[in-house]
């Protein structure tokens, strides 16, 4: 009587994947039950090395519901191939079960097909988490000058990534030297092909830089350059630093002391929250303030928090980022570093980039 090969080589007990998924489990199961020490002694007593039970309970426990799914399926025997299968997600691996793709001769090239095209990687100059400093600059500085007052291209680039949309008209009206412009202008270096049509409008005090001709003369303590903005980034003279640097007006931040300063900022606010729609943006970067010789700490972020929450809006997002002050370690540097550590007033070195939306948080539009 010749044997029945076919059923003879493939039952449940010549299964040899779904056994080694049955026992992946099973290690699974021991792992997470008992104590580190007893379930080393377990896999020595059993002959199982703790490495190849890592592996295995990670396949038991990523394809466990394959086999239980469908009693039928036949799994690869090789345990790297078992490995692939297990780092796919739940959804292409429970879609490749319902496709029949999945088979015991399966190789590795076969599983990574099965994960397709991964989409394109967004550019590295975007930050993937809230700490948006940058080592090495894509956008320094455009307008020649040294010193204080400027941000790198690079967050603006992260702002617009985060914050802007689809059809908004993005206003920077303290827009110095017009870096917002660059960025944009280079967008394809960060956008990738996922073009977005935002219009880019720049005002200022004191318009300079290669964009100076770009950019609206326009006093925002007396009025606004748009009827309109989705979204406005501000980047104020940070206090204390920048005095007479971009002008010598008096209605220029830069020259102000903290409670003109803050005033100031209060009636850009109010201003804004009147012309922006509601679910409008608004992002604002400023660093805390501490005066070594003093000891004075004016910490700007949470007051520049609670004027925009007085004038209307509700704070969205936070990011920091950094405002490179230990990039250039000379002598000057040195003694300023040992005179922030010895008076126990530590230098500023964050910028806060605050982001608010116009109206109530709970309203529909901004939900
Ligand atoms: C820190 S700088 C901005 C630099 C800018 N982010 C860039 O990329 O060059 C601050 C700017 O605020 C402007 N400014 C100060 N007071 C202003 C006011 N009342 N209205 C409009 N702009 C003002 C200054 O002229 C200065 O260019």
């Amino acid at each position: 009587m010749p044997r029945p090969w076919r059923r003879y080589l493939s039952n449940s007990y010549t299964d040899a994947g779904r056994a080694i998924v049955e026992q992946g489990k099973r290690l699974d199961e021991a792992r997470r039950s008992l104590p580190e020490d007893s379930y080393l002694r377990l896999l020595a007593d059993v002959g199982i090395t703790p490495r190849d039970a890592r592996v295995l309970a990670i396949i038991g426990q990523r394809l466990h519901s394959v086999i239980t799914s469908d009693l039928r399926i036949r799994l690869p025997y090789r345990v790297r191939t078992l490995s692939a299968l297990s780092d796919l997600s739940s959804e292409t691996l429970a879609k490749a079960t319902e496709d029949g793709k999945i088979h015991p001769a399966m190789t590795e090239s076969e599983v990574k097909r099965l994960r397709g095209t991964s989409p394109r990687p967004v550019s590295t100059v975007i930050r993937p988490t809230d700490n948006w400093n940058f080592s090495t600059l894509r956008w320094p500085r455009i307008d020649g000058w040294e010193g204080h007052g400027y941000i790198p291209g690079d967050l603006y680039a992260n702002c617009l990534w985060y914050y802007a949309r689809e059809g908004d008209i993005v206003v920077d009206p303290m827009a110095g030297s017009g870096m917002l412009l660059r960025v944009w202008e280079e967008r394809g270096e960060w956008l990738q092909g996922e073009d977005r049509s935002i219009e880019i409008k720049l005002a200022d005090l004191a318009p300079r830089g290669p964009y100076a001709s770009q950019i609206q003369w326009c006093d925002l303590l007396d009025r606004l350059p748009t009827d309109h903005s989705d979204y406005v980034i501000i980047d104020p003279p940070y206090y204390g630093l920048v005095n007479g640097q971009y002008s010598d007006s008096p209605n220029d931040l830069a020259n102000m002391d903290a409670d003109a300063w803050l005033e100031a900022m209060a009636t850009i606010a109010v201003q804004f929250h009147k012309s922006q729609p509601e679910s409008g943006r608004c992002t604002v970067i400023v660093p805390n303030n501490r005066n070594i010789t003093t000891g004075e700490r004016t910490l700007f972020p949470e007051i520049v928090h609670r004027i925009f929450q007085n004038a209307g809006y509700f704070l969205y997002d936070k990011a920091y980022a950094s405002r490179r002050t230990q990039q250039k370690q000379g002598r000057q540097m040195g003694i300023l570093n040992n005179r922030a550590r010895r008076e126990k007033v530590p230098l500023a070195d964050i910028s806060e980039v605050l982001t608010f939306i116009n109206g109530n948080p709970f309203s529909a539009d901004n939900s």
